[in-house]
Formats: structure tokens, sequence, C-alpha cells
């Protein structure tokens, strides 16, 4: 994720502007920043890898001349985090300045095309090829709009795009698919942006774009068409009523819902994996012995239910295993066939950095899987894969952990149909059905995201809460429990249901709340009995369970519905999703702040 923000003064210097519209899109990323703006008919361009105060003011970005401009703060996907990978991208001749957010998939063959074509590179990027393209399709001797409208057609994947040239130097040509752009427009001027929070100060006058959709801006407004056969859109001006501290949150009032209700956009970046880096996991999955899962928290909680991905998908014999105890617990065992799989959003968590460390001084193969392209773990990991959920702001992790869970169903899948151990029909079914989590988890959200409130009336008075599932609900119920725990002090437990008759049982008391996590599939049946275990000692039952499953309904006090035909091996990722809702307001209705849990960080880089 990264953020955009564009604008065209009647007078005056913009760069000021462009650096005050990206401080406001900061949590969108900053791991480098750049601008670019026209005067007298020349482009400049400034741009590093670093925090964006600190770049503009090393290189006295602020005084950047001319009225019309650009600027973007990045969030690496594509390229660590360096000055030539910063953006504005430029094609051969330093005169197409293009800004973007989102990530362009088939940028390895255009690229590929473009070198035959003769265009030289600098970045790493997928952003630059759009810059070439344009050159190229310019010299068809066409205008720069219809250039760029041409280029646009020949992009797949996600994008958000300012675009800025001297060809037509009083313009900027803005598109969006997929990523978000909004336009502003004032006396002074016109804008565009990655969302309202950016052009607030300056005008609350603003429409947005939608998928599939170009736009020039200049001085005097804004022309939209349809980018597939440049038809005219009219959109008229709307008015945002938000104050800056709302726009921040998109109208959120905290990160954390607004990372919850993220969470179908995530999963679907989640599911844009570069296959290349897909199949070279897969290939050295293939070939360990055994396969640790080591992660922290949240991390560890995808573990665990990624531990039966694998097991059950791509039958490979696998650990997870929480990083701090991994040394201990299988340090002296691990060795040169060991596959370690790290887990970590962050890519800085000491305790898993410091269970790598052991493991490659071991010559085990490490993987990793982490939200942070630059992040230690990539550095010290054979290969990664980065999960693309965008930054999380909220301390507790929330779009983070379903996104791991989707890349982790993800490699295991692969890995299931390289090794051949399940039939090629149910790895069809299984990646058609994971296509669909993000809708499973819009329709979730949907469903429950006001209609939890009743439920957290209902039980906010209580002193425990158990949580309880079978197979991989077991993961569902440690993050979900992780998440009341840690937002509302609450205390809580969590357990596989069949380990509870071993002695956690011996805590419920008449009235005590149990959540249930009952998925339709295998352990339903082992769920039920559990449940009628719990209710024979005066528990209430909330169960979590699919629509319509009348059975669970029946022996409930309250019911969690979830959309019908969700696998069991891919349900924690929606399942947790009405539990995230219910310790989110379960903490709002005791007055803590769900952003900023106490004693807690977002990243733990100590031991
Ligand atoms: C969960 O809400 C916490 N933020 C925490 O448990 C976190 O998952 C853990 O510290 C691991 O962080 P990582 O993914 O950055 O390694």
């Amino acid at each position: 994720m990264c953020g955009i923000f564009g604008a065209i003064l009647r007078e005056g210097r913009v760069a000021p502007l462009i650096h005050d519209g990206l401080k406001r899109l900061e949590y969108r990323g900053y791991d480098s920043v750049g601008f670019a703006t026209l005067h007298s008919g020349s482009l400049q361009v400034r741009k590093d890898a670093g925090g964006i105060d600190e770049v503009v003011s090393s290189l006295r970005m602020d005084e950047m001349p001319g009225a019309i401009g650009i600027g973007h703060t990045r969030w690496a996907t594509h390229g660590a985090p360096e000055m030539v990978n910063a953006h504005p991208h430029t094609d051969c001749e330093g005169k197409i300045a293009v800004i973007h957010n989102g990530v362009i998939e088939n940028f390895m063959e255009l690229k590929e095309e473009l070198i035959n074509k003769g265009h030289s590179f600098k970045s790493r990027t997928d952003t630059e090829i759009i810059a070439h393209l344009v050159e190229e399709e310019m010299k068809g001797d066409i205008e720069l709009g219809e250039a760029i409208l041409k280029s646009l057609k020949r992009l797949e994947g996600s994008y958000a795009l300012a675009i800025l040239s001297p060809s037509d130097p009083e313009k900027i040509f803005c598109a969006r698919h997929e990523s978000p752009l909004v336009l502003g427009v004032s006396d002074d001027g016109v804008f565009c942006a990655s969302d309202v929070s950016a052009m607030l100060p300056y005008t609350n006058r603003v429409v947005y774009l939608r998928n599939g959709e170009f736009a020039v801006i200049d001085v005097e407004g804004y022309k939209i068409t349809k980018i597939q056969d440049g038809s005219p859109v009219e959109r008229e001006l709307q008015e945002v009523t938000w104050s800056l501290e709302m726009a921040e949150k998109q109208g959120y009032p905290h990160f954390m819902l607004k990372e919850i209700y993220e969470q179908p956009k995530s999963l679907r970046g989640s599911l844009r994996l570069q296959q290349a880096y897909l199949d070279l996991l897969t290939t050295l999955l293939d070939r360990g012995r055994e396969l640790f899962l080591v992660a922290a928290g949240t991390s560890y909680h995808s573990c665990v239910a990624a531990s039966y991905m694998f097991s059950k998908l791509a039958k490979l014999t696998t650990f997870p295993a929480i990083s701090s105890e991994f040394v201990e617990q299988y340090g002296s065992s691990v060795g040169t066939d060991s596959i370690i799989l790290a887990v970590s959003q962050s890519g800085e968590t000491y305790d898993t950095l410091k269970a790598i460390d052991h493991a490659r001084m071991r010559a085990a193969t490490v993987l990793g899987v982490t939200n942070t392209v630059g992040s230690t773990l990539t550095r010290v990991s054979r290969a990664y894969l980065i999960q693309q959920s965008g930054p999380e702001i909220g301390v507790a992790a929330t779009k983070t952990f379903t996104s791991q869970l989707i890349v982790l169903a993800q490699l295991a899948l692969k890995l299931a149909r390289t090794r051949g151990k399940i039939s090629q029909d149910e790895v069809d079914d299984f990646e058609e059905r994971l296509m669909r989590v993000p809708s499973y988890v819009e329709e979730t959200l949907e469903r429950h995201g006001k209609g939890i409130q009743a439920l957290v009336d209902k039980y906010a008075g209580e002193k425990l809460f158990v949580f309880l599932g079978r197979g991989i609900s077991s993961a569902t119920a440690l993050e979900a429990r992780l998440k009341l725990l840690e937002l509302t002090y609450v205390p809580s437990l969590a357990y596989p249901a069949g380990e509870s008759k071993h002695g956690p049982i011996s805590i419920i008391e008449e009235g005590v709340p149990v959540i249930f996590l009952c998925p339709r599939g295998e352990t339903r049946k082992d769920i039920i009995g559990s449940i009628m275990e719990m209710k024979a000692r005066g528990a209430r039952i909330i169960s979590v369970c699919e629509e319509g499953d009348r059975e669970i309904t029946m022996i409930s006090d309250d019911i969690i519905e979830m959309p019908k035909g969700i696998p069991e091996v891919l349900s924690p990722i929606p399942y947790v999703v009405p539990l995230q809702l219910f310790a989110y307001y379960l903490a709002v209705q005791k007055g803590l702040d769900p952003d900023k849990p106490r004693n807690l960080a977002k990243s733990v880089t100590v031991p």
C-alpha cells in the first residue's frame, strides 16, 4: 500500500502542499518518498528512501518550483526500499513521471517486451513499466492522454495512478483499478489523492473514482472517462463532512475497525502472490523431511492453522512452534533436511529471528512469510513471500492474520498439487473456494458489522470467556481468545475442544460463556459432543456456525451465522472475523482504546 497526492494550483508553489498531503497519507506506508513538479516546461524529480520529513528536508523538496506536481509515499512491494525504487518513476527520456499504488501483475512480461524494444530500466519495481509503456505508445505520434489510455488497457492487476509530463504540462492524468483514488476541487486548485484525508485542509468537495476509470485534471476541474471504451462519466462533486482525524481513519473511529473492514480487500491482495516465488517456496518445501512453522502471538496462531493445512492437504509432517520456545524444544533435532517457515507480519520479531539464527546455524532451510519488504526476515530467509496486507496500525493484528492464512493456504495447496497427495479435482475445488474467501469475509462483515453489538451488550459484564474448537478451529479459538484478552483484559481460555475435559472444564459453572467454533466438516460431530458436555455443566453456549445449521442452533444460547459453503480447512479466515468485531466492540464498551492495548507494542524487537 502506498500514498498518492497530486495538485494543480492557480498560483503559488505546490511542493509544500504535496509534503503536507503525503504526511496525512503516512499511515499507508513510509519507506521512501518522491515528488515530481513541472515548471517552465521542465520536469523535476526528487526522491529517496527514508521517512517523509527526513527525505523532504534533506533534498529540499519543499523548495521545488512549479504550481503542478505529484508526490508519493511508498510501502515497498516490488524492490527494496531504496532510492532507485522510490516513486516517481520515469521513462527513458525522463519526460513522463508516474506514481502508483497497487501491483501490476503482468509487469515481468511487459518489461521483457519493452527491453526488447530498447527501453532501459532503472528500478526493480512494477511501476516503472508504465512510464515506458506510455513512452512507447507516444512513438505512434499520439497525444499523451491517448497514449496513457492505450497503456492502461495492457495492465493487469491493481492501480491508482497519477502521471505528469511536459508533453501536456497543465494536466495530471489519473486512473484507478482496485486501488483508491479521489479527486478534489477548491477555488485555489484541483487535487488527487489516495484518500480524502490528504486534501481535507484544502477542500471538502470531492469525487471518488471507480474501478476502470481514467480522469484528467487541470486547474478548472476534472473529466472522467471509462478506460475500456473512452466513454464519458458524469459524476458530481460531493461534500465530505468528516473531521481531519476521522478522515485519516476513513470515517472509522479506530484503525482496528478500519483494518477489520479492509479484510476483503487485503485478502484479495494476498491472493495475488507472484507465481515465481510461490513456485520457489513450494520446491524448497517439497525437499524437506519435516516442516517447522515458527512464529509468535497471532502469527503463531496462523502457524497452528497452517499446520492442519499442510498435513491435511500436502501430507507433510508439520510442527507449529512458538518462536521463543523453538530452540529449547526442537533446536537439537533441526538439521539439513528440516525446513523452517517463519511467519511474522513485521519481519522483526526478536524471538522469531533468534529461532531463525539457530536454524541457519544448523544448515536448515529458512523460508519466510512477512508483510514487510526489506525487513530482517526477508534478508535472512532463503526465499520469502510478501503477504501484501498493507500497513496495519492497530496493535492487535487483524488483517495481517487473515492474510497470513490465505498465503499459507495457497502454499499448502500448491504443495499438495506438486506432491499429488490429494486428487486434482479436490485441489481444484479448494482453489476455487479459496478465491471466494474474500467474498465470504465481505458477507460476514455485512451480516455482523452492526449485529454483533447486541451480543456484546448481552455479555458485557462477564468475568471469564472460554473459546473451544476442534481441528483447525482450535487455531481460530486461540486467535479469537487473544483478541479478546489483549483488547478487553477479560480473562479467557482457549483449547482444542477435546482437551477441555482433561482439566479446563473444571472452570465451568452456571452461566460461563463458552464460544464454540463449529464450521461444517469432519469435526462437527465431535464439537456437538463438546457442546453437550459444557451445557451439562451450566455453560451458556455461543456458537459460530454455518447459516441454517439447525442442530447447532438448537443446542446453543446464541449463534453467529456464517455463509454457507466454506470448507473447514479455510474456515479460520472468515470465522475469526465476527470474533475480532466482538473483541473490538467489547473494548469500546469498556471505554478502552482498541488501537493501543496496555503493555503491548506492534512489533516486539526485544528478548
Ligand atoms: C497480536 O494482536 C499481536 N500484535 C502480537 O501477538 C503479534 O502477532 C506478535 O507480536 C508477532 O508479531 P509479528 O507477526 O510481527 O512477528
